[in-house]
């Protein structure tokens, strides 16, 4: 075995405006290694990568390849010393062939030889035992399928060392398993691989080390056979135990159902399978947490929940009544408040303050299709001390901060008391004091006796406000916990997908 690395970054540090995604980070990648790139989302792992793969360029810091200083400066740098991405947006062009895609932008030629191109691919196929087929158009490829694309595509252009970011969060398990065969056959050949991912069991499963990053800091690199899947959670996910700080919970165990969940069923916008059967209760006077990390379901629960996605199967229903794909106006005729994820989208930006908060009830203020302009402003007034927003009525909405928008939907949706209340990332880029009195503000709404689904990405807001959690992980529910026996730990496996 060469003793040199294959790759050694040094002291990177990326900076986007004020916001540090790298911050001094070391990273080694050994010769013929499957080395993990882990951490949450945001921790600045795709960031680290596409400085190698000299998509961005670091603010500080050095690359190493072979041992030798590599000044990569764009993609075809590091083409040139024999790096390979696979991004999670492929860079496929989908109206050409597998072969075009292929050797697209390398023939040295003015003419494609499609003939001699075709056989070539075919001949790389084989010798990588990558399965794909040269004539095939790339549009009408899977997911799968145009993986496997790009990977050819790198290694035709002699990569030996591969980035794969994220590459199982697209695939279904069959294709994860086929990913991983190919993997280990690519390594046999001597190929270093850095793998991104943010999901414990694969990593356990599939690389010998492991470099973890959490808040754009290398927080460790451990080798694979001489850690556990709760190590890596904890050092993922930062804290092993917390403090309970809040009032005691509401009594949910006897309080009634106010949400109920029946093996829910539902696809994202790709057609592809993103909840799985999702059963969950929601009493009155709780706040139920769901935690998990991005992309595991949490947008398309919210939007069923909202009315605006259909669930392909399962029974939704509030206070014992069936709801199932309800539409959002039945959906809050019938106490459910929502406060969605994207609070731009929740508002008309060009529309006033005022015209805002009353939006989502225009008949009370518009009884005989008339607007009654003067109610809609003394209403806006009252919210407005009432929730201390920070704006005249007739101010455009989309001039107001963050937390002075989130105030004015919170107080949207509050005035109508809604029995069931589904809000997600409530606090999301909020300053600290916008999100101590948002989170203040749920757990009035708690006490008064609303069911709460809180939905977040931010752990310590679950931790802080919930009294029983329940984390999602690929469109299913991992498990149901009350808050006294949730810890960082259980929860950041959950989160993982281990139970
Ligand atoms: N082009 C960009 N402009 C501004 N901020 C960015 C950009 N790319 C990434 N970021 C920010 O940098 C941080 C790290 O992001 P990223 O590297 O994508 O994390 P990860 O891949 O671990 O989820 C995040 O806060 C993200 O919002
Ligand atoms: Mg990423």
């Amino acid at each position: 075995m060469n003793h040199t690395h294959a790759v050694e970054m040094r002291q990177i540090t990326k900076r986007f405006g004020p916001l540090v995604a790298n911050d001094r980070v070391d990273f080694c990648l050994r010769q013929g290694e499957i080395h993990a790139l882990l951490g949450e989302n945001g921790a600045g792992k795709s960031t680290l990568m596409r400085i190698l793969y000299g998509l961005y360029h670091a603010d500080e810091g050095e690359i190493l390849v072979n041992g030798q200083p590599a000044p990569i400066k764009s993609p075809k740098d590091a083409i040139g010393r024999g790096i390979g991405m696979v991004t999670q947006h492929f860079a496929l062009v989908p109206p050409l062939t597998v072969t075009e895609n292929i050797v697209l932008g390398y023939t040295g030629a003015f003419r494609l030889d499609l003939k001699e191109a075709h056989r070539k691919v075919a001949a790389a196929s084989a010798q990588y035992g990558i399965e794909v087929e040269p004539t095939a158009l790339v549009k009408n490829l899977s997911v799968g399928q145009r993986q496997r694309v790009e990977i050819l595509k790198a290694l035709y252009r002699q990569a030996r060392v591969l980035i794969l970011d994220e590459p199982t969060a697209v695939l279904i398990p069959q294709e994860v398993e086929q990913l991983f065969a190919t993997l280990q056959h690519l390594q046999r050949s001597g190929l270093s691989v850095i793998f991104i991912s943010h999901k414990l069991n694969e990593v356990m499963n599939i690389t010998q080390q492991v470099t973890v990053l959490r808040g754009g800091k290398v927080i460790g690199s451990v080798t694979t056979s001489e850690t556990t899947p709760a190590q890596l959670a904890r050092m993922m996910v930062g804290r092993e135990t917390f403090g309970v700080t809040k009032d005691p919970p509401g009594d949910a165990g006897t309080a009634k159902t106010a949400l109920q969940l029946e093996g829910v069923t539902a696809h994202d916008n790709q057609g592809l399978p993103a909840l799985k059967g999702i059963s969950l209760a929601v009493h009155a006077e709780e706040i139920l947490g769901l935690a998990g990390v991005s992309g595991n379901g949490q947008s398309e629960l919210a939007e069923v929940l909202a009315g605006t996605r259909r669930c392909t199967g399962g029974r939704v229903s509030v206070a014992g009544r069936d709801l199932t794909n309800a539409g959002p106006a039945e959906m809050m005729a019938a106490g459910v408040g929502r406060i969605p994820e994207d609070r731009h989208a929740s508002v008309v930006g060009e529309m006033t303050v005022a015209q805002n908060m009353a939006l989502e009830h225009l008949d009370s203020f518009a009884p005989n299709g008339l607007l009654k302009r003067r109610q809609i402003q003394q209403h806006a007034e009252k919210l407005i001390a009432a929730y201390q927003i920070k704006a005249a009525p007739g101010d455009k909405i989309r001039t107001l901060s963050g937390g002075n928008m989130q105030k004015v939907i919170l107080a949207r949706v509050f005035e109508q008391n809604p029995q069931v209340i589904v809000v997600a990332q409530p606090t999301r880029g909020l300053d600290v004091g916008a999100t101590e009195y948002v989170r203040g503000k749920l757990l009035e709404q708690r006490d008064r006796g609303a069911a709460i689904l809180l939905i977040s990405e931010d752990l310590d807001e679950i931790l802080e406000l919930s009294d029983r959690i329940a984390v999602i992980y690929e469109g299913e529910i991992m498990g149901i916990l009350p808050a006294a026996e949730a810890d960082t730990e259980r929860l950041g496996l959950l989160m993982a997908g281990v139970r």
